[in-house]
């Protein structure tokens, strides 16, 4: 080989060593397509922005407005005439079946940006690209000075599940927060926030019929100021003063707020375990008159349990439904399922008496029954459910959805709840559970859960399980990183927890499988840190790597 065409032939190796070289575009998750061009556009206070086929007093214009004046520093008037050097975004008149639900095409070049999309949620996420392409401390710049590469890109997601879960019990975090952690998950075209609502430390939603709930079971005794594994029960006659809930009006002012931002809010009421809260209120749905209390520390094994055999349970759990279904627009309500120690159950005379009555095998059954009994009623409300894995356990409708997560039990379960016709999200604990430690614990600024996950590993998660076929796969709807809040006093400690993991997730649940790739992915998390930055947001610099794992935590 001559020695230019061997330079050439090692610099293809280097390419493919790479595995993966893309562009210098930096956005994440990272696109469908990119095609740099030459040159680019300056963005002026004034530029005009222009809608076209669309609704202009809606909520998606009234939020790109406000995002071009809170971002940008653009505050226009512009009519649809004033299409000169504007920014325009549009609807398609004929939809586009390359960009399907949720994507678009964005072009900017000298003359103008123009934006593309089937649907407003394309406009949403055009938006968002459209910001990380501006430069990534825009929010202190002067917009007259904000220039934008000249580009063409063409986008759509991978999986219509692009999920955040967070969990507001174990600590609660007010409305602000909320809405901050939503503005996140719309940065990264990230769409379903479940809400983990209910749980043994506290129950944060308003629910009319049953007050004390939130009287009772929304508020324990402060042990904020010692480690969570430290926390001692309470005290006799101890006042309970720690906590809080969301009020009705709240919780439509976060669903406005999220859909605004193409996101639904998934709530979570956890049943049948996992409800010290609701028994601390109501301790008749309990199956012994053991005294429960709202729980401050770990509460392991979790043996609190609504009673299986007691009609009054039934209809409880049938009120909340239908006070939550008029909350939420979402098709679904999560309802649990998971972790639920049925030691009460086996020795209730009530629950005993419902199994022999129902000629059901054994405890797990009476989950089951328990479970597609609140099915039925939440699918009369023309909504579905989604339960953590374990209702598979004692047999499951094929109508209810089915949330991966326990890693150790193997996705041969979901192959199995596939094949049975369950639809699957997947939220693995050893990929998607963002409690885990990102680094080695001695390094690290804040306690977490235990674990190991660094940034490395979320990136490298695959959804899809091996061996199933294309039909199969459809049942995937995608995948989701999971918050338990434990250890997070506060919502920089969840910040912490969730960035830049959430950056890693968006781009497993977003980019073509084929798209991905590590190495660029980790050329563009400083800016992605800096505009986090610039947004007020808290992360974690440690870019962790899977090889890093202690010895001591294998
Ligand atoms: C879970 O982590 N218990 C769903
Ligand atoms: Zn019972």
């Amino acid at each position: 080989m001559k020695h230019t065409q061997k330079s050439l032939f090692y610099a293809g190796l280097l390419f493919l060593a790479a595995g993966c070289a893309q562009n210098n575009i930096n956005i994440v998750p990272e696109p469908v397509q990119v095609k740099p061009l030459s040159g680019h556009f300056t963005l002026a206070g004034n530029t005009p922005l222009v809608f076209q086929n669309i609704e202009e007093t809606g909520p998606t214009v009234s939020y790109i407005r406000e995002y071009f004046s809170t971002h940008f520093g653009v505050e226009n008037n512009a009519t649809n005439d004033n299409t000169e050097k504007a920014i325009t975004f549009s609807l398609t008149e004929t939809a586009d079946p390359t960009l399907q639900e949720e994507g678009y095409e964005l072009l900017v070049n000298e003359n103008g940006i123009t934006i593309k999309a089937n649907k407003e949620a394309g406009l949403v996420y055009a938006l968002q690209t459209l910001y990380q392409l501006a430069p990534a401390d825009i929010t202190r710049t002067n917009p007259s000075t904000v220039t934008i590469p000249a580009v063409a890109i063409t986008d759509y997601p991978r999986f219509e599940w692009r999920g955040s879960h967070l969990d507001v019990s174990r600590h609660f975090f007010d409305v602000d927060y909320v809405k901050k952690h939503l503005d996140v998950m719309a940065l990264y075209k990230l769409n379903k926030f479940h809400w983990h609502l209910t749980d043994d430390h506290g129950w944060r939603i308003q629910i009319d019929k049953y007050p004390k709930l939130t009287e009772i079971g929304a508020w324990r005794v402060d042990r904020s100021n010692v480690s969570w594994k430290e926390a001692k029960p309470p005290k006799e006659g101890e006042p309970a003063t720690y906590g809080g809930f969301y009020t009705k009006a709240q919780i439509r002012e976060v669903v406005a707020y999220a859909a605004q931002r193409n996101i639904e809010v998934i709530p979570e009421i956890e049943i049948p375990g996992h409800c010290s809260e609701i028994l601390a209120a109501y301790p008749e749905f309990a199956c012994d008159d053991h005294p429960y209390v709202v729980e401050v520390r770990p509460y392991w094994p979790p043996k609190a349990i609504l009673c299986g055999g007691n009609d009054d349970v039934m209809k409880f759990l049938k009120e909340v439904i239908d006070e939550v279904v008029e909350l939420f627009p979402s098709a679904y309500i999560h309802v649990g399922g998971d972790e639920a120690v049925k030691d009460n159950w086996k020795t209730c005379p009530k629950c005993q008496q419902r199994i022999k009555k129902l000629k059901l095998k054994n405890e797990e059954e009476l989950q089951s029954w328990m479970i597609r009994g609140i099915e039925q009623h939440v699918m009369s409300k023309g909504k579905k459910i989604i339960g953590w894995d374990e209702i598979l356990e004692g047999g499951v409708t094929p109508s209810a959805t089915v949330m991966y997560w326990r890693s150790w039990v193997g996705d041969s379960v979901i192959v199995k709840a596939i094949r049975h016709g369950n639809h699957v999200i997947m939220t693995p604990n050893a990929y998607c559970y963002l409690d885990y430690y990102q680094a080695d614990p001695k390094t690290e600024p804040q306690e977490a859960i235990g674990g190991f996950l660094p940034i490395e590993k979320v990136y490298a998660f695959e959804p899809v399980p091996a061996g199933l076929t294309n039909e199969e796969t459809a049942f995937i709807k995608g995948g989701q990183a999971n918050l338990w809040s434990e250890f997070l006093y506060t919502s920089k400690n969840v910040e912490y927890m969730l960035l830049p993991r959430l950056l890693a997730m968006s781009e497993v649940v977003w980019s073509p499988k084929e798209n991905k790739c590590w190495e660029h992915f980790v050329e563009k998390l400083p800016a992605q840190k800096k505009r986090l930055s610039a947004l007020g947001y808290t992360y974690s610099d440690k870019v962790g790597l899977i090889k890093d794992q202690p010895a001591d935590m294998e």
